[in-house]
């Protein structure tokens, strides 16, 4: 706060250009949310072998999904890339897979040969022709079923084998602790799950030359190679990415009036001088919060990183039983999303007093409740997601243990009570900067400030627009709003 900022009225052109950014931001994203509602790849009621027997049902695709985020593999693996890098992309992994599995069938049964048995130019065919196979979409959506090519359902139920040998002992698993997963009924619905992912990954999308996720990941044995419109629009990303910078950069330069006050000349940001008042006093305890939370994602980041050079033992100690990988990831990801907000938060409260000029009756009070509110979150949310991936809360896992969706882990009661405290945080806000907005000198300023505090709340609801069941585009969809808008736009930026 400038100590001479009764004469230094903020500019309006904030404003304006604020409402402008977020009107248009807002309406591309919301255009690509509907467009993933309506072209996100198909989930079959029925996948068939070539035999006609039923491999896996609808069911079963969503029940795996449930599987993958109630044990919190997306902190140990990915799918379609987006998740941890301690294990493997499972998407990938069964894509590559099955193509290596399928191209070694064709050469065997044309050939008589293994595949590293061939010369270069049999393979080169043997290959093309698990690549069509692969390629071919066999999706019917008038009947909703899917017939896989021969050899597709062998290597299906091989699956339950597989993904025993992975989560046998952490030396195979990125540090997940022995035998995570050994139901074979859930294994069974977590390989219907992957092999579907795995199916989007590849098969043609109608209409198209690519699959339904536009050829990722990248595969050449699957016929998986980059498409031109993702080269281009990637290259065309980054130009605008630069250009929009550029052009900002030059016209804040360029015209005097679009700078941060509404006159000419610079603002000189300096100590307001007045006293502290028992608001701001209260939010100390913020700040050492915050402190504490940074302490503990460090910590928990550095065994994780231990985790990659090292899974199978920490000098000598089973840490995996006691703290796998994926709740120390899960932690990471948590803790830093907790003291960043506690910070913001505690940041807020302190300069909204010092705008307002003091503390309105009982604000004091309302930053202790607050505080506690935000210790009941982190503290609850982070001991539910341990709770979670041990499988204590076997109905409850998605309301207060392990959601298990990357960066949203926290389970949805957790999530409602950080809104709530988020709209009370508002409240405290408004009450403290209504002098602010009666004075026409400060009201400029005052207003955008909230604007930017109002943003928090309002742009954190999305992360409630889905629930464990909904299809995995979609909820992806989401997560990019909470990511990419909350914590990187909204969250980092207004502060
Ligand atoms: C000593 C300090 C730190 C260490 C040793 C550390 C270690 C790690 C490691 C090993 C991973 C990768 C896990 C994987 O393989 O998937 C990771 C991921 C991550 N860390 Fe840290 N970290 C540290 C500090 C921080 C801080 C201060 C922040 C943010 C405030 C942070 C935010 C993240 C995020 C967002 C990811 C996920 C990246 C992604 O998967 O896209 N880390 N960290």
């Amino acid at each position: 706060m400038s100590g001479s900022c009764a004469t230094e009225k903020l500019s309006p052109w904030w404003r304006r250009a604020s409402i402008v950014t977020m009107v248009f931001g807002l309406s591309v994203l919301i255009l690509l949310t509907i467009k993933v509602y309506h072209e996100a790849p198909p989930v079959p009621d029925k996948v068939a072998g070539a035999d006609g027997t039923v491999l896996f049902t609808g069911d079963d695709i969503r029940d795996g999904q449930q599987v993958f985020l109630r044990y919190g593999l997306m902190d140990n693996g990915s799918i379609w890339g987006h998740g941890a890098l301690l294990g493997p992309d499972f998407s990938a992994e069964y894509l590559h897979t099955l193509s290596l599995q399928y191209a070694t069938s064709v050469a065997q049964q044309r050939l008589g040969r293994t595949l590293d048995g061939l010369a270069p130019i049999q393979r080169a065919m043997v290959e093309a022709e698990a690549r069509v196979a692969l390629k071919r979409n066999r999706y019917e959506p008038q009947t909703g079923v899917l017939v896989v090519e021969p050899g597709f359902g062998d290597w299906f139920r091989n699956q339950i084998s597989v993904w025993n040998v992975y989560f046998s002992s952490s030396v195979n698993n990125g540090g997940l602790g022995a035998a995570t997963i050994s139901d074979p009924a859930e294994l069974r619905q977590l390989s219907a799950f992957v092999a579907w992912t795995a199916w989007a990954s590849v098969a043609t999308r109608p209409g198209t030359s690519h699959s339904y996720t536009n050829n990722f990941p990248f595969d050449p044995v699957a016929g998986n190679t980059p498409t031109a419109d993702a080269v281009l629009w990637s290259a065309l990303s980054l130009v605008f990415l630069l250009g929009g910078t550029a052009v900002v950069l030059l016209a804040f330069g360029k015209f005097e009036y679009l700078g941060w006050k509404s006159g000419a000349g610079h603002p000189h940001p300096g100590p307001t001088g007045a006293p502290v008042t028992p608001g701001q006093r209260a939010t100390l305890k913020y700040f050492a919060l915050a402190a504490l939370l940074f302490l503990a994602q460090v910590l928990v980041g550095s065994a994780v990183a231990h985790y990659r050079a090292d899974p199978g033992t920490f000098y000598g100690f089973d840490l995996a039983a006691w703290l796998p990988s994926n709740l120390l990831r899960t932690w990471h990801l948590q803790l830093a999303i907790f003291w960043i907000a506690t910070a913001y938060v505690a940041g807020a409260l302190f300069l909204a007093a010092a705008l307002g000029e003091g503390d309105p009756p009982g604000q004091r009070k309302g930053i202790d409740a607050l505080f506690w509110a935000l210790v009941v979150v982190a503290v609850g949310s982070l001991a539910g997601e341990w709770a979670g991936m041990r499988q204590l809360l076997p109905d409850l896992w998605f309301w207060f243990g392990n959601q298990g969706w990357e960066y949203l882990e926290l389970g949805r009661a957790w999530q409602m009570l950080l809104a709530a405290a988020l709209m009370f945080w508002f409240a405290l806000l408004v009450r403290a900067l209504i002098p602010a907005l009666r004075d026409p000198e400060r009201r400029e300023i005052a207003g955008l400030f909230l604007f930017a505090a109002l943003a928090i709340p309002v742009v954190y609801l999305p992360a409630m627009f889905f629930n464990a069941t909904t299809h995995f585009s979609v909820v992806d969809a989401w997560r990019f709003w909470i990511i990419h808008l909350w914590v990187e736009g909204v969250l980092l930026n207004s502060s």
